[in-house]
């Protein structure tokens, strides 16, 4: 935890952006598995853990803008729980360690909210993207389930994206923190990418490093030799010579910051001349859009330059022909890059997509494009100094997707069809960073993980 200092400081940040009214973020629950007492892992809410701090299940935490109090709501353990937990603090001084001197019982929170009510004052909350939230809000301020969107406060979204979107020097630190970890967790997996090994070999040893370290990955491992499926959460091959592997994981500190990182490799441990050739263009799309990451730059335009980046490589290669940026502007080269350059990262690995994404990545001066590939760019607008973000640009070879788009003969002046055929097989490559946006430019954020061909083909000759 923070000091105390911290979430005060956050909380009356808040406070002056609201205009009046209360602010209701509800904690997280534990969260049932198969059965109500064996849970999942628990994960607090992060805008509660962000403003309240507290990584306990079922506290509720009240910001009165017009008062200033602030509340957290949760109960003491009883003897019938301590006999199976052990001795548990009390709900008092919990809330001492974030700043909060008023605590009261979880019941006290509908006598409360009811008061509010009365008293005809606006209660603000944010969106819910849990059932258990969405009843207890609903429960506490008698709406419909169903319509309970309708009612999220658009103040507090706004407020509430303005002020995590920019990371202090201690969150950066504790992505670092989570970024080191993944460093771990790749170079372990780098080193196990041999042929005869199952998929689920090495993510479990890449899981087990971010469980060892205190906490779950922060979002399950994608790891495929598949790996032109974007989101490939099937881990039963075996590993061959031949394929290359994309690993995409992260885990999160005991603060709830993630990492979220991507590396591929070829089975084996040596690219072949093919393999090298895609990859070095991914490569070089990647460090574009890291060299072109500064303050007042639309992060859209970054996209742009390292789908140029992929469109001129494949040019060069003959999979794609034509003039480059004629190419990019009409689409083309999403055939090959489906997907956006990358998105916030901090608490969650899609920072504050739950309170939507519309909103996080753009804004009055950009809004998404309507193209296929670009529209999937979640964070278009300008950057700022504190951003974290993905820089996580890849090459896929999608058999479906090329079927699809050679029947329509979609962009023949750009795409040489003959030429993709032969890369029908090959996967996918993606790598992925996490990138401050500082005063002047950028920086990578943690201990460097093997990116280059000779830094990866000397890491996996180290074979475990
Ligand atoms: N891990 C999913 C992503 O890179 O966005
Ligand atoms: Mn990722
Ligand atoms: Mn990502």
């Amino acid at each position: 935890m923070f000091n105390p200092e911290i979430y005060t400081a956050r909380r009356n940040a808040l406070r002056k952006l609201i205009p009046s009214g209360i602010i209701l973020f509800p904690g997280n629950s534990e969260a049932a598995y198969n059965y109500p007492a064996n849970t999942y892992s628990f994960r607090q809410d992060s805008n509660f853990s962000y403003f309240f701090g507290l990584d306990n299940p079922d506290f509720a935490g009240i910001i009165d803008v017009d008062n200033d109090i602030d509340y957290i709501f949760g109960n003491d353990f009883e003897i019938d729980d301590i006999i199976w937990m052990g001795p548990q603090p009390k709900a008092v001084d919990l809330a001492a360690k974030v700043g909060v001197k008023n605590t009261a019982a979880l019941s006290e929170l509908t006598v409360f909210i009811n008061n509010c009510i009365r008293n005809k004052r606006v209660v603000h909350f944010a969106p819910a993207y849990r059932a258990e939230t969405t009843l207890q809000i609903c429960g506490l301020l008698g709406i419909n389930p169903l319509r309970i969107s309708d009612y999220a406060s658009m103040p507090l979204i706004e407020a509430i994206i303005r002020l995590r979107s920019i990371k202090s020097d201690l969150e950066v630190a504790e992505i670092e923190k989570a970024v080191d970890i993944a460093w771990q967790m790749f170079t372990t997996g780098m080193r196990m990418a041999y042929p005869g090994r199952k998929e689920q070999e090495i993510v479990g040893a890449m899981e087990g490093i971010s469980v060892a370290h205190g906490k779950p990955v922060s979002f399950p491992i994608i790891l495929s030799t598949n790996g032109q499926i974007l989101h490939n959460h099937h881990h039963e091959n075996i590993l061959h010579e031949g394929r290359m592997l994309v690993m995409d994981a992260g885990t999160e500190t005991a603060l709830n910051y993630a990492s979220d990182i991507t590396r591929t490799v070829p089975v084996g441990g040596k690219f072949s001349q093919k393999q090298r050739e895609i990859y070095e263009i991914v490569l070089n799309a990647n460090l574009n859009g890291i060299a072109a990451t500064k303050p007042g730059t639309f992060y859209r335009d970054c996209h742009m330059v390292a789908a140029e980046t992929i469109a001129s490589g494949l040019k060069d290669l003959g999979l794609m022909k034509g003039d480059v940026k004629q190419a990019v502007a009409a689409g083309a080269h999403a055939l090959f890059f489906p997907h956006g350059l990358g998105h916030m990262l901090g608490m969650d690995v899609h920072d504050m997509e739950g309170l939507g994404q519309i909103h996080v990545g753009y804004d009055n001066e950009i809004q998404p494009s309507k193209q296929f590939g670009t529209a999937y760019l979640r964070l278009g607008r300008r950057l700022q100094p504190g951003f974290v973000l993905t820089n996580e640009p890849g090459i896929y070879f999608i058999p479906e997707l090329i079927d699809m788009w050679r029947a329509e003969k979609k962009y023949t002046e750009f795409l040489n069809y003959d030429k993709i055929e032969e890369y029908r097989d090959f996967g996918g490559i993606r790598i992925e960073d996490d990138i401050l946006v500082t005063a002047d430019g950028h920086r990578v954020l943690g201990k460097p993980i093997p990116k280059t061909v000779a830094e990866i083909e000397a890491t996996m000759a180290d074979k475990l």
